[in-house]
């Protein structure tokens, strides 16, 4: 049987998760694309670490030889910050491979550049994994764009800091604590900062804004607090009242303004996203002919994550004809997301 090969840029909580899923999902990857996908190279940063992997497999510090693997297909990219990733995945690009990457930081601010690379040289980038983990928001909103028009996002798009929040609420554990336990279960930012402070959801924002409406706010226009400065004693009082916090990402468009915002809401129980719980991410999104639709899904975490990077494996490796794939994975529009300020 033909093999397809693949490589990993990363292999922590997300890269693991892609390696274990294309092990113990082989047999429905076989019957769906008709060929095995082996991964044949591991990119990680220290080379000193042992790695569980299989004999054959290259572990390397050196991107390099990762791009000298013969008849590379495909490349998956989970490492951590706008570079070296922006780098690797163009390179990638230019040899031929498909990208998949889980890389919210350096999507956001590189989606539009890397994409329109990857038209020009007739390849694919896959990025569900960039919003929202196991959640296929990404899908969803490029395939209502086929008619709908897009008027509104509202979203709980990072994991921890929901996580938190619903641990101090549901179980009145400290802030602290709970935090040390999201990192622990891999749903936490390398630096959870970007968690806990908004950042995370804020990129995730600006990437379902550039699909939804081929742009985004100018970045330093878009209001944007984390959830550091909730404490358990307001939690407590709110529960009383019978109100939640949820940290909402918001975003609407009237005629050319945008209305958008990142930060800790009170919710009461009439609010569609009041429900949505621990890591659980959720997406409202309100359109012109389907009205309201929301998804709602695991945000974070190995698996999950690892579940949409292998999803947009099989989706590029089926639509392959260059009309379907030039149409589908242009969802954004001529954008700006390359060229905003530095915030
Ligand atoms: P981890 O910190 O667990 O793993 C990062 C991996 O990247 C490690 O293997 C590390 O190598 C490697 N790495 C870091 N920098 C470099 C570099 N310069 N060159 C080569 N390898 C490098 O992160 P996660 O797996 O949690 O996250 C990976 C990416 O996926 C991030 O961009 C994150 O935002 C995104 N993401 C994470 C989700 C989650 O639930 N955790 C969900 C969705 C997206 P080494 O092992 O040697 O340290
Ligand atoms: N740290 C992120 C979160 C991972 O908690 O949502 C998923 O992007």
């Amino acid at each position: 049987m033909a093999l397809i090969k693949a490589a990993l840029l990363g292999f922590g909580t997300v890269g693991q998760g892609v390696y274990e899923a294309l092990k113990t999902h082989r047999e429905q990857l076989k019957a769906v694309l008709g060929e095995e996908v082996v991964i044949e190279g591991i990119l990680v940063k220290d080379g000193s670490k042992q790695r569980d992997v299989d004999e054959h497999v290259l572990v390397t510090t050196d991107f390099e030889e990762i791009l000298q693997i013969e008849g590379l297909q495909i490349v998956f990219e989970a490492i951590v910050g706008e570079e070296p990733g922006f780098t690797y995945l163009s390179k990638a690009l230019e040899k031929g491979c498909h990208v998949i990457t889980a890389n919210k930081v350096m999507f956001a601010r590189h989606g539009r550049t890397l994409l329109d690379k990857a038209e020009k040289l007739e390849r694919f980038v896959g990025f569900e994994a960039t919003t929202a983990g196991g959640t296929p928001i990404i899908r969803s909103i490029a395939q209502l764009l086929q008619v709908n028009e897009i008027h509104s996002v509202e979203a709980i798009l990072n994991g921890t800091s929901n996580y938190i929040l619903t641990n101090m609420r549901e179980k009145g554990l400290p802030f602290q604590d709970v935090l040390k336990r999201a990192q622990e279960l891999g749903y936490a930012e390398a630096d959870p900062a970007s968690d806990i402070e908004g950042h995370d959801a804020f990129f995730k924002l600006m990437i379902l804004s550039e699909l939804s409406f081929g742009e985004t706010p100018e970045w330093k226009d878009v209001e944007r607090k984390g959830i550091t400065d909730v404490t358990s004693e307001q939690i407590a009082v709110f529960k009383d009242w019978g109100f939640k916090v949820k940290h909402l990402a918001r975003i609407r468009r009237d005629r050319d303004q945008f209305i958008s915002s990142v930060k800790p809401v009170l919710v009461d129980a009439a609010h569609p996203l009041y429900g949505v719980e621990d890591v659980q991410n959720a997406i409202m999104v309100e359109t012109s002919l389907a009205g309201k639709v929301t998804v709602q899904g695991a945000g974070a975490g190995k698996l999950p994550t690892a579940s949409a990077m292998v999803e947009d494996l099989t989706y590029v490796l089926q639509s392959n004809s260059t009309f379907a794939r030039k149409k589908k994975i242009a969802p954004f529009a001529a954008g700006s997301l390359a060229e905003e300020a530095d915030r």
